[in-house]
């Protein structure tokens, strides 16, 4: 049983080289995860995987369930998770096809399931999300991308927006006038309901594309040209960091 997760994101529906030894179907109170659980080995350590658009790429980032993801991996005994999440880079040095490791993220989602602390409640609870990635695995991976001279851009505050739309420009440069250095779709509710389960969790940000109005070539093959890039080196980065994880 292993307790290493790793969601996979846009351009990481699959991680071709997980020997899959297993197929889990979890129900939860939430309802459906995005798909089964796949149980294999990578680099010689048995982990978890499950694609959080679905095994198709058929489920936008609103329409992720996303607590239902969660809840799944934790019942099946996971303490960490690794989420990998394609983006747009804003900041100057967040040049499509490099990986980045968050270390801050702002909510600009609205709508989505986004507790588990809703009802049925002994108290109120609030959670301490000051950092809301677990510093003890963000380390391990920014080790592993040194080790594996990976290049990756260590820090960096994550805009979570509410999609499936790109942003406009004027929206990226008000993300950049609030200090956001990277924007994506999926990073919330995600990494507060990580928290909420208690489980370790820190984002490898694969970034596709400049941002809306900070590139000068068109975004969609932007996208379709980078994340490839991007991918090999979380496969990379992936064959560092588990062994350590
Ligand atoms: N914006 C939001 N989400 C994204 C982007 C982007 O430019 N690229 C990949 N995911």
């Amino acid at each position: 049983m292993s307790d290493i997760a790793i969601i996979g994101g846009t351009g990481l529906t699959r991680l071709p080289e997980l020997k899959i030894t297993r197929r889990e179907v979890v129900y939860t109170p939430y309802g459906e995860p995005s798909g089964p659980i796949m149980h294999g080995e990578l680099a010689g350590r048995e982990i978890t995987f499950l694609a959080r658009h679905g095994y198709a790429h058929t489920i936008p980032p609103h329409k992720v369930n996303y607590r239902a993801n969660l809840w799944a991996l934790k019942s099946i005994g996971v303490k960490r998770i690794v989420s990998v999440a394609a983006v747009g880079g804003i900041r100057a040095d967040m040049e499509p096809g490099r990986i980045a490791f968050p270390h801050q993220i702002i909510d600009y989602t609205w709508g989505r399931p986004h507790t588990f602390f809703e009802t049925d409640l002994d108290s109120v609870t609030h959670i301490d999300f000051t950092e809301p990635y677990c510093p003890e695995c963000r380390e391990i991976l920014i080790d592993a991308a040194r080790a594996a001279s990976l290049e990756a851009i260590e820090d960096g505050v994550y805009a979570a927006m509410q999609g499936p739309r790109l942003e406009t420009a004027a929206e990226i440069d008000k993300l950049e006038r609030d200090g956001c250095d990277m924007v994506g779709m999926t990073g919330m509710p995600e990494t507060a309901l990580a928290r909420e389960l208690g489980l370790s969790y820190a984002t490898c940000a694969v970034i596709a594309n400049w941002a809306a109005g900070r590139g000068d070539v068109d975004i969609h093959s932007d996208i379709e040209r980078s994340l490839l890039t991007g991918m090999e080196r979380v496969v990379k980065l992936l064959h560092a960091a588990l062994p350590k994880l």
